[in-house]
């Protein structure tokens, strides 16, 4: 194993900082010895604050119109083949019913950027979700909107908000998103968040098209200095109804080694292993997990919208129900030594 990267890892494992130029380094000399070296640090340094405890969260997918058109993301406006649904409140809150039931404590409404969902119905939404499981944390993972936005949910109660943002380098950014979209807006909509008080989840793809050592490198960085309270990082998957269908996937060693990174980055980091992780590898999420991962987030939506949510190809769990997609990830954390408890999963050891 290269001897320089090593230390690398040790400096991480012990200062939890590395120059931008550094990051950059370790990722250009990954091999397997170096991802190996780099998970047991990871998993030693998750030990004291986690154990072997696995958090869920039910993901409640809410809609699958977005007007936003992200080059690499199959529920883009554009994409005309795309089969477009949104559920009621009645539907969200029976789905989130089921979910207490089966244990999850925490509640992810993920959408794409759908102007249905304006304040009018989401705050009265939010409120009664939060009234009716007052012991669950409620997530949002909703796009960029605007402060006032934010604030009134906060006030309706969401605690939690879910915003990558996808790339930090403003180069890469540039070329994964048409011109309307930009970083500044991004980091602005991430900045407001902290500011409002929300524990907030940032994240990127790993193997994004145009994706360098130095944009990933770039990304960890920014992770390090926004010091957020999640991190939600997967393989880009090609869909077949984007200009980059033909690109190749992202590599479960490297998402694996960049999961270790983040863990020693941030020690009390909520870190999930994603589904994206778990499409491209049937193992993947168990890897995650071995990599310093502490959460999953299994599919709450009803399982006739699944399919539909599909943000790149072959997405696992389209076909099962709630209950089994979180009964199969018990049995499967529970191969490799893990742990899925029924908790809200807030981050330990004090504010991120
Ligand atoms: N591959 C992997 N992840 C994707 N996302 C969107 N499209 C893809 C894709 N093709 C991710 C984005 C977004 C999250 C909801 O899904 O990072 O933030
Ligand atoms: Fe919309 Fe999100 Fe897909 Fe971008 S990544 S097109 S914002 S759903």
């Amino acid at each position: 194993m290269d001897i320089h990267a090593q230390q690398l890892i040790d400096k991480l494992a012990s200062k939890h900082f590395l120059e931008v130029e550094e990051y950059r380094l370790l990722l250009e000399s990954l091999e397997p010895e170096l991802a190996d070296y780099a998970s047991t640090k990871a998993r030693a340094a998750r030990q004291p604050i986690y154990g072997t405890q696995v958090y869920t969260r039910g993901l409640i997918e809410i809609s699958s119109y977005c007007k936003n058109n992200c080059y690499y993301c199959g529920l883009r406006r554009d994409n005309g083949s795309c089969q477009r649904y949104r559920l009621s409140p009645e539907e969200i809150l029976a789905c989130a019913d089921e979910g207490y039931e089966l244990g999850f404590r925490t509640f992810v409404l993920q959408g794409g950027e759908d102007p249905y969902f304006s304040d009018e119905v989401l705050v009265p939404l939010v409120t009664q979700l939060h009234t009716n499981h007052p012991d669950c944390a409620i997530t949002l993972s909703l796009g960029e909107r605007n402060r006032e936005s934010y604030e009134a949910l906060r006030d309706a109660g969401a605690e939690r908000y879910l915003l990558r943002q996808e790339a930090a380098s403003p180069e890469l950014y540039g070329q994964i998103h048409p011109q309307e979209m930009q970083l500044e807006n991004r980091l602005r909509c991430l900045s407001g968040l902290k500011e409002l008080g929300y524990a907030v989840g940032c994240g990127f793809m790993v193997g994004a098209p145009h994706q360098t050592s130095a944009h990933l490198a770039a990304d960890l960085k920014f992770i390090e200095e926004f010091h957020p309270a999640m991190c939600g990082i997967g393989p880009f998957v090609p869909h077949h109804a984007t200009a980059y269908a033909n690109e190749p996937q992202g590599s479960v060693v490297l998402t694996c080694f960049c999961l270790s990174l983040l863990r020693l980055i941030q020690p009390n980091l909520l870190l999930p292993a994603t589904t994206s992780l778990g499409t491209i590898d049937p193992k993947g999420r168990e890897k995650g997990m071995l990599a310093g991962a502490n959460v999953v987030m299994p599919n709450l939506s009803p399982a006739e919208v699944r399919a539909k949510y599909e943000l790149y190809d072959n997405k696992i769990c389209t076909g099962e129900e709630a209950a089994e997609c979180r009964s199969s990830l018990q049995q499967r954390m529970a191969e490799i030594g893990y742990e899925v408890v029924i908790d809200r999963g807030d981050p330990k050891g004090g504010v991120c």
